[in-house]
């Protein structure tokens, strides 16, 4: 068959990808000399493009054969890439059948007006996941796609290409992380599906799953919230089945597709492209590279320290996320970890917006603190834990030691990446999708009610977030401001809390003005940074921190950061951004309780950061 049978429409050409079974490139072009080597359709040859399309399936049947939906992602000028899967028993089949799932792409909800239309393969090797590129799309206009396997098709999905480079326009999307499953519901989404919004795409920076399925520190179980895994690994330290956390592929991959059947993250997916990140819980709690933390160090079996890489699980957790994400990056499953999959990328949005997407994840140094010994310098009082480690470190100690370590969060390479791309970004605005907090938050403990004589000192909060690797984040902000770097906002996620900050390259002696501002979202569903350090905090010496933030930290943490404009550390929701030439604006939209089965919008809180200024203001 030529070329014109699969692809018509002046405009369009496609891609396809077979997730998960090629070795680099994963990307296979269809193209006219590459028209006899493509997928075929379900009778062995191209679906003409004139032929009729069967009629949308009715939404039972299209749960039922594609109980995870459709999604889109990583839209730019002329392409955006198309997801879905197909489960096998739900379509006949058995799951080690491969078979073909047609797809069209068209400029109307109607399907009348086709651009793409073509067949690729679902094989049980991707867990029968697809994603299709789509290119020669027409900038910044909706398109509408669907997916057919065997008769019955998917729901009609709508998806936005980016803008072009050039247009003179605002940009507008949701900035949302942290969709904890167990035992929590997504009232978050359902009001983001109720504000009817008209945006340009969702911003998701990180655990967009949880690879825990029962972990007590932070996750509820319910009857109707719950994960089963086909393989699990205990990561509890007594090795009694209290913590389950995913380890094989068969693993992670039960963990998307228990997240992507939720309907109502279903539905954002239908309506919206994504722009996406991981954060730790893509892999592990806290992780690093190729460790997880789960043990704080500690060998459950010879009570020894220990270290916790695990190459093959981190390998696993990767491919699983190559098949079930919709980032438009190449993964290549004969390399070994880190070669495998690259994710950070820049994304440009019209004239006022650059994006760039970074990994926090897959490059940086371990903790500079360890969780196994006590160390009362940092004011690691307890064994084999995070406290002190990774929370609630004493800073004068840990500035001292950082400052010799400079332990490094985004690897060499990535940093010379985006310090290169953001130094000569012509955008507006500079948007960092970051994972994890950049501004410093540290705490007077001293401050706080009924504190102990030994905790009179400043601690940082959160040592795995930016201010664990503090010199790195000087070195990036400085970088920056010596190549007059206009307009820098840093959006983040990870800490379950709405929190805006302006930003310094030295917080303890901050110039005159901010070098960019920082907004963070709280969880989708998440327990919130309050409800967390509860747990990490009572019943023990620090007793008086959980009854502190009980009470409220809010204020004790603005006193303490003087640069924080904004605190609600125990929030749910997600934030509206809009981004105009001369202006952003966000809007907090807080949620209450995710554990109740009914939740509705509790706040909505604005702010603004005006152009040429690095500051934030509550309008
Ligand atoms: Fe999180």
């Amino acid at each position: 068959m030529k070329r014109r049978d699969f692809l018509f429409g002046s405009l369009a050409s496609v891609f396809y990808i077979a997730c998960g079974s090629s070795s680099s490139p994963a990307t296979t072009a269809v193209d006219d000399d590459a028209g006899t080597s493509g997928p075929d359709g379900p009778d062995g040859g191209r679906p003409e493009a004139s032929a009729a399309l069967t009629p949308t399936s009715s939404p039972e049947d299209s749960d039922r054969v594609f109980p995870q939906g459709l999604a889109s992602g990583d839209p730019r000028p002329d392409r955006v890439l198309l997801w879905s899967r197909v489960d096998p028993k739900g379509a006949g089949k058995a799951e080690s059948d491969s078979f073909d799932l047609g797809f069209v792409v068209a400029t109307d909800e109607a399907l009348t007006n086709v651009v793409a239309r073509g067949t690729v393969p679902a094989t049980a090797d991707s867990d029968h996941t697809v994603r299709v590129v789509p290119t020669g799309l027409e900038p910044g206009r909706f398109y509408y796609y669907r997916f057919e396997a065997l008769g019955t098709t998917t729901r009609v999905a709508r998806t936005k290409t980016a803008p072009a480079a050039d247009a003179d326009v605002p940009v507008k999307f949701a900035m949302c992380a942290c969709q904890d499953y167990i035992g929590r519901y997504y009232h978050s989404w359902q009001a983001l599906l109720d504000e009817k919004a008209d945006l340009d795409f969702v911003l998701y920076l990180g655990d967009f799953i949880y690879e825990s399925v029962n972990d007590p520190r932070f996750q509820s179980s319910g009857d109707d919230r719950t994960i089963t895994l086909p393989d699990g690994m205990d990561t509890s330290a007594a090795q009694d089945g209290s913590r389950i956390a995913a380890k094989t592929l068969a693993d992670y991959r039960a963990v998307y597709k228990a997240y992507r059947a939720d309907p109502t993250l279903r539905e954002v997916c239908r309506l919206y492209p994504f722009i996406l990140t991981w954060d730790d819980h893509e892999f592990a709690d806290d992780c690093w590279q190729d460790h997880s933390t789960s043990f704080n160090e500690l060998d459950p079996v010879t009570k020894g320290f220990t270290d916790e890489k695990n190459t093959p699980r981190r390998m696993a957790a990767n491919r699983a996320f190559s098949e079930f994400q919709v980032v438009d990056v190449t993964y290549d499953s004969k390399a070994t970890f880190p070669n495998d999959i690259t994710i950070y990328r820049s994304i440009r949005y019209g004239k006022h917006v650059d994006l760039f997407m970074t990994d926090q994840r897959s490059y940086r140094a371990d903790h500079l603190i360890p969780e196994g010994p006590t160390d009362l310098l940092v004011g690691k009082v307890t064994k084999n834990t995070s406290v002190g480690s990774r929370y609630f470190v004493r800073k004068s100690e840990f500035d001292k030691r950082e400052t010799k370590a400079k332990p490094s969060l985004l690897g060499a390479s990535q940093k010379a990446w985006l310090i290169d791309a953001v130094t000569k970004s012509t955008a507006t605005w500079k948007v960092w999708g970051n994972e994890v907090q950049m501004y410093q938050m540290a705490l007077e403990l001293g401050t706080l009610p009924n504190v102990p004589a030994f905790f009179t000192y400043t601690a940082y909060v959160n040592c795995d977030q930016w201010d664990g690797y503090r010199s790195e984040r000087a070195e990036i902000l400085s970088a920056f401001t010596k190549a007059n770097v206009e307009n820098l906002l840093v959006c983040t996620g990870d800490i379950h809390a709405f929190f805006a900050s302006e930003l310094h390259v030295d917080f303890d002696a901050p110039g005159p003005k901010p070098v960019g501002v920082e907004y963070v979202t709280a969880g989708i569903s998440s327990a919130s940074l309050q409800a967390l350090v509860n747990n990490l905090t009572g019943g023990g010496s620090l007793q008086f921190i959980a009854d502190s933030f009980l009470n409220g930290a809010d204020a004790a943490l603005k006193e303490s950061n003087p640069h924080m404009r904004y605190s609600d550390s125990n929030a749910y929701g997600f934030a509206l951004m809009e981004i105009q030439k001369d202006k952003v604006e966000a809007t907090f939209v807080q949620l209450g309780d995710p554990r109740e089965p009914t939740s509705t919008i509790v706040d909505r809180v604005k702010l603004t950061t005006l152009a040429g200024t690095n500051t934030i203001q509550l309008v």
